[in-house]
């Protein structure tokens, strides 16, 4: 399984990148908006992060696009930008649209805010890299989130649809090993959720335990 961090803040990908060695970025307009930098300088430093790797960093088309046409001119001005940009589009009939025609150019294509199993059997038939069901917010409504990848991983199965499941949204280290047991490719999470996920009090409570004992033992 494949590990990616939500973010666009330069030095939480930075820490991502050096201390748990990430697979990829996915990024979206709020997370830009809290790196606190304009779009292009934003997406152009955690490009530089990347740069000779081939892990991938998803980038969202300006979410006001009402046209196919739109999304596949910023698609791919951005794509252009860096071979690591994978183009974020949303799951709406126009963004549909769009990823079509930017698969037949050789685009690389992650379809977001994905809430059933339907949109991402659409995502992988028209050739999406990547598909993102938002499992974070369906809890917050109160929907359960299992059945969901547990259908689109089946879905795929079925017809061997390369696509990758993003799982997105990943509030705890819980939802990442679920997400793993129901055959997810990858999830993106935060940066706290994977600080906490790799932690444990017990682990903390053990290496204590275990200095003591250390200390009152002669090495040789
Ligand atoms: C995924 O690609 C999204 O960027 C992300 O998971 C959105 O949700 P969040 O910012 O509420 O976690």
């Amino acid at each position: 399984m494949k590990f990616f961090l939500d973010s666009a803040k330069a030095d939480e990908i930075r820490y991502a990148r050096d201390m748990w060695n990430i697979d990829g970025v996915t990024s979206n307009p709020r997370h830009v908006r809290n790196s606190g930098k304009p779009f292009l300088t934003a997406i152009r430093e955690i490009a530089g992060l990347f740069e000779g790797t081939d892990k991938p960093i998803s980038v969202e088309v300006n979410p006001h696009h009402t046209e196919a046409e739109a999304m596949v001119a910023e698609g791919l001005k951005l794509a252009a930008m860096s071979p690591n940009f994978v183009i974020k589009l949303p799951a709406t009939e126009t963004g549909f649209r769009a990823l079509w025609t930017l698969r037949d150019k050789g685009i690389r294509v992650n379809l977001t805010l994905v809430f059933s199993a339907a949109q991402a059997l659409q995502a992988a038939r028209l050739g999406a890299t990547f598909v993102s069901p938002f499992i974070g917010w369906k809890e917050a409504n109160g929907e359960e989130v299992s059945p969901l990848v547990a259908e689109i991983v089946q879905i795929y199965r079925n017809y061997d649809y390369k696509t990758e499941i993003i799982v997105a949204a990943v509030r705890n280290a819980r939802q990442i090993v679920e997400s793993a047991l129901a055959g997810a490719h990858i999830v993106t999470a935060g940066f706290e959720v994977y600080k906490d996920a790799f932690d444990h009090p017990y682990t903390a409570k053990g290496l204590k335990l275990f200095a003591d004992n250390w200390d009152v033992t002669p090495y040789e």
